[in-house]
């Protein structure tokens, strides 16, 4: 079986007929009469599966028993134009060898129709369905897209921390990392753990952003970008939130508000154009099966110049909004945090495409922002989508080093594991900007998937470790 070398079901579908072709895969489906059977063998490279047709006169039927929805076999023989509908090329089966079977009993992907939270459920397998192979593999894209763009621009691949000892966005949410015996926690007087004895001689956590460090990136290497997972424990069960998702946080010397726009909107259009361009079979089978206007959608997020829009003129459209009759369920005054409907109303119902919101009132944001000469707002940069609500988050950083501190100390946010940090603003101190990007927020955009939980292979959320 093995003198022919094997050819992925990708370059089989669009090889010349009249060769002697051997693929392997897992069977999608087998049906056929009394004299031949029909497998339908798809191997993971292509949304598409190729036809191997069985003419029981030259393998008996019998030998065919295991070859059943799951299983995973070898087939050789000779690829021919198809004579059925739907696919160009079959192959001829001359040979047929059986690696695993799948009992049909137990199996759980039986041919179609399962839910989505059935499919979380075996998220071992699911992959193996044509949905997730199509969202994986466009998520493989994304990726390759964005290093690709980083890389055309002259920025550096910067590897910041997993476990650092500083909270980036100071909302409180990391997960704790200690080798201390949780059995036999000792206190002190105060009721404070003493973290000397643990294994970084400090309390230490997964970092919710590799921002702070990517800034000292930054200010040496001129223009970096990191793209690594990040966590947050923060307890919100909702289609757009995960406890660990893959963030890309470019961050830039010498960049203002403007130029920080033109590159979240430059990038995002990169992306989408590129899995249109990459991506086509499986966007189209997931515009078929999921989301109807999904090719239509991201077309137009290509085409359409993002809106940029202040906060306060923000709060003024939705305040007339309200006026004239639009019902919010959380409220939203100068100064509240905006709740993704608001988001959305802008964006899906007001200005019908991505708004880039900038100027923020300083409470609701990061400490690391810029503030404008107002002194009550600061230069936050984010990038609101349709469906998605916030894909992108980001800023220009205060770079002077009073006001950063004094920010600090406002906030009440612990000195000793920032003294680093403080030191770009010590030592040459220059402008810059830059954002964090939520992969996951931008896979759920180019796929039309409606469940972040649903574009990541294996999702980390509340009460759920499995696998
Ligand atoms: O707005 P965030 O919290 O910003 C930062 O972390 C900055 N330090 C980034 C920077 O400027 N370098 O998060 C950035 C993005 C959000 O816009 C969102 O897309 C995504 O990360 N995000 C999440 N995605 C999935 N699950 C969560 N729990 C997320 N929290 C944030
Ligand atoms: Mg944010």
């Amino acid at each position: 079986m093995d003198s022919l070398k094997r050819t992925k079901v990708i370059d089989a579908l669009s090889a010349k007929a009249g060769q002697k072709i051997l693929v392997k895969g897992w069977v999608r489906t087998r049906r056929g009469n009394k004299s031949v059977g029909f497998i339908a063998l798809n191997d993971g490279s292509t949304i598409k599966n190729i036809q191997i047709v069985v003419d029981f006169e030259k393998i008996a039927e019998d030998s065919l028993k295991g070859i059943t929805t799951g299983a995973c076999i070898a087939a050789e023989g000779l690829l021919v134009e198809s004579q059925g509908q739907g696919q160009s090329v079959e192959i001829q089966a001359e040979k047929i060898e059986l690696y695993g079977t799948a009992d049909p009993e137990t199996y759980p992907l039986q041919k179609k129709g399962h839910t989505m939270e059935y499919l979380r459920g075996i998220a071992h397998l699911r992959p193996r369905t044509n949905t997730f192979s199509a969202v994986l593999r466009i998520r493989h894209n994304m990726a390759y897209a964005i290093h690709t763009y980083f890389h055309e621009h002259g920025y550096f691949y910067f590897h910041t921390p997993i476990i650092t000892a500083s909270d980036c966005e100071g909302a409180g949410q990391m997960f704790q990392v200690t080798t201390k015996n949780l059995y036999d926690l000792k206190k002190d007087e105060n009721g404070s753990i003493d973290y000397r004895d643990d294994f970084f001689g400090k309390q230490a956590s997964l970092t919710v952003s590799g921002q702070l460090e990517g800034e000292l990136g930054a200010t040496a290497l001129g223009a970096i970008y990191t793209f690594g997972p990040t966590f947050r424990a923060e307890n919100s069960n909702t289609p757009r939130h995960l406890a660990e998702f893959w963030m890309i946080e470019p961050e830039i010397a010498f960049m203002d508000k403007a130029e920080l726009m033109d590159l979240e909107e430059d990038f995002v259009k990169y992306c989408v154009r590129w899995a249109l361009e990459h991506c086509a079979d499986d966007l189209e089978f997931l515009n078929n099966m999921i989301d109807k206007g999904l090719i239509e959608r991201l077309k137009s997020v290509v085409n359409t110049e993002f809106v940029r829009l202040p906060y306060t003129e923000g709060i003024n459209i939705l305040q007339e909004a309200i006026k004239n009759g639009k019902k919010f369920e959380f409220p939203c005054n100068w100064g509240d945090d905006l709740s993704s409907e608001h988001e959305r109303y802008l964006v899906e119902e007001h200005f019908k495409r991505p708004v880039i919101m900038t100027d923020y009132p300083r409470e609701i944001k990061a400490f690391y922002m810029k503030i404008n000469e107002d002194k009550k707002t600061v230069q936050g940069t984010d990038v609101l989508f349709p469906q998605i609500g916030e894909i992108i988050g980001g800023s220009v950083r205060e770079e002077n080093y009073e006001k950063l501190m004094n920010e600090i100390e406002v906030r009440n946010i612990p000195m000793k594991d920032m003294w680093w940090y403080l030191d770009t603003r010590r030592f040459g101190s220059c402008p810059h900007a830059g954002f964090g990007l939520g992969f996951e927020r931008l896979m759920l955009f180019v796929t039309g998937m409606q469940n972040i939980r649903d574009v990541i292979p294996f999702p980390r959320t509340p009460n759920n470790a499995e696998f």
